[in-house]
C-alpha cells in the first residue's frame, strides 16, 4: 500500500510543477472514510462548493467519500506524503502516528454535551493541540463535529456486565481500548469500512459510534440492540499537508481559510440534527431494538468506567486531562 500512496503523491507533486500550472486549477484531494451522508459528508461538500465559488475555480475540490481512496489507516500516512491534501479523521485516529494528545476526547463521558466541546475547541486548548499536527507535517484547520457515541450488540447492553466477554470493534485508540478493556469486553481495532462486515459476519459482537455512521453504514441491519449511552464523542480534526498550504498563494489561502470557517460553522450546527434524523430512521426500520437507560443505570455505567482514566493518564498526559476538565467546568467524578 505504501508505494501506491508513494506513487500517487510523486503524481500530485508533477501536478504542482507541470507546465500547465498557470491555466490548470489547483486540486484539493480530500478523502474520508464516511458516507457522504453523515455530518462529515456534508460539511465537506459545503467547503468544496464554498471553496471553488470563494476561489472563482482557481482551486477544484475532490471529495472522496466513503474510503474509496483509503481507509483509516492509510489516510494519514497518504497525506504526510502529498497523495491527498486534506482530510478529517477522527480525534481517535491520531494515536499511531504519534500524536496521543487527541486520545483526550476519546476519555469516557468527558464531555456533557456540543456547548461544552466547542468552548474547548475553540478555546486555547483546541488551538494548542491544532499546533501538535505541524510536527507532523499537517496543519489543522477545523474542529468538525459528529457527535456522541451508542453502544450496540446482539446482546442487550444494560449493566456494565452485560459487556463482559463480548467482542467490540474499536478505532485505533488506546483509550478506547481500555474503555473495553475495564468493561471486561475484548477490544479489536478494525478499520471502518470493514466493520459492517465484521458485525454480520460475527467476527465481533459489537461496536460503538454515533447514529449517524450507525445507520449510514446499515450496522442496525446487523446488531439487534443498541443502547442510548453517549458515553463518548466522536468529532474530527480537518487537516491539510503543511507543505501543501503554505505554498499556496496567499490570496488563495485566504479565500480557503474562508470558506473552512463558513463550512465548519454549517457542519456543527447540524450534527445534533443528523444523528437524531439518523436516530429516527434506526427506530423505523424495526431491526434493532433501542434501549434507553433509567438515570441510576446511565450512573452505573459511568463509574464503571472512571478508572480508565487513572490507567491512561501517563498516556495521554494527566496535566492535559486536568487542563481539559478544567475547561469543561467539572470532574469525571460528579
Ligand atoms: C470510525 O472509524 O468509527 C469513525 O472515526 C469514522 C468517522 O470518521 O466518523
Amino acid at each position: 500500500m505504501r508505494n501506491l500512496i508513494l506513487a500517487a503523491a510523486s503524481v500530485a507533486a508533477m501536478a504542482l510543477v507541470g507546465p500547465a500550472e498557470a491555466q490548470s486549477p489547483i486540486v484539493i484531494k480530500f478523502s474520508h472514510v464516511v458516507a457522504a451522508d453523515t455530518p462529515k459528508g456534508k460539511a465537506a461538500e459545503k467547503f468544496k462548493e464554498l471553496a471553488e465559488k470563494y476561489t472563482n475555480g482557481k482551486v477544484k475540490v475532490e471529495v472522496y467519500p466513503n474510503s474509496t481512496l483509503y481507509k483509516d489507516k492509510e489516510e494519514l500516512e497518504a497525506l504526510q506524503l502529498g497523495a491527498v491534501q486534506m482530510l478529517a479523521p477522527s480525534n481517535s485516529k491520531f494515536g499511531p502516528i504519534g500524536i496521543k494528545e487527541f486520545e483526550v476526547f476519546d476519555l469516557p463521558y468527558i464531555l456533557p454535551d456540543l456547548k461544552t466541546l466547542r468552548k474547548v475547541t475553540d478555546g486555547p486548548l483546541g488551538a494548542k493541540l491544532l499546533k501538535l499536527l505541524d510536527k507532523k507535517g499537517m496543519t489543522g484547520l477545523a474542529y468538525w463535529d459528529n457527535g456522541f457515541k451508542q453502544m450496540s450488540a446482539n446482546k442487550k447492553l444494560i449493566a456494565p456486565s452485560d459487556y463482559k466477554g463480548l467482542k467490540f470493534r474499536i478505532q485505533s485508540s488506546k483509550v478506547l481500548e481500555a474503555q473495553f478493556r475495564t468493561l471486561g469486553a475484548i477490544p479489536q481495532v478494525m478499520a471502518f469500512s470493514d466493520v459492517y462486515q465484521a458485525l454480520q459476519t460475527g467476527v465481533v459482537d459489537g461496536q460503538e459510534n454515533t447514529w449517524s455512521n450507525m445507520y449510514t453504514q446499515k450496522m442496525h441491519e446487523v446488531q439487534k440492540y443498541a443502547t442510548v449511552t453517549n458515553h463518548g464523542y466522536i468529532g474530527y480534526v480537518v487537516v491539510v499537508n503543511k507543505k501543501f498550504w503554505d505554498g499556496l498563494p496567499s490570496d488563495i489561502r485566504d479565500e480557503l481559510s474562508k470558506a473552512m470557517k463558513e463550512a465548519t460553522d454549517f457542519g456543527n450546527s447540524q450534527s445534533a440534527k443528523e444523528n437524531q434524523e439518523a436516530l429516527e430512521e434506526i427506530k423505523k426500520s424495526g431491526k434493532t431494538e433501542i434501549i434507553t437507560l433509567t438515570p441510576e443505570q446511565n450512573e452505573a455505567m459511568r463509574q464503571a468506567l472512571m478508572p480508565v482514566y487513572k490507567e491512561v493518564a501517563s498516556r495521554v498526559g494527566q496535566p492535559l486531562i486536568d487542563e481539559f476538565l478544567k475547561e469543561t467546568g467539572r470532574s469525571p467524578m460528579n
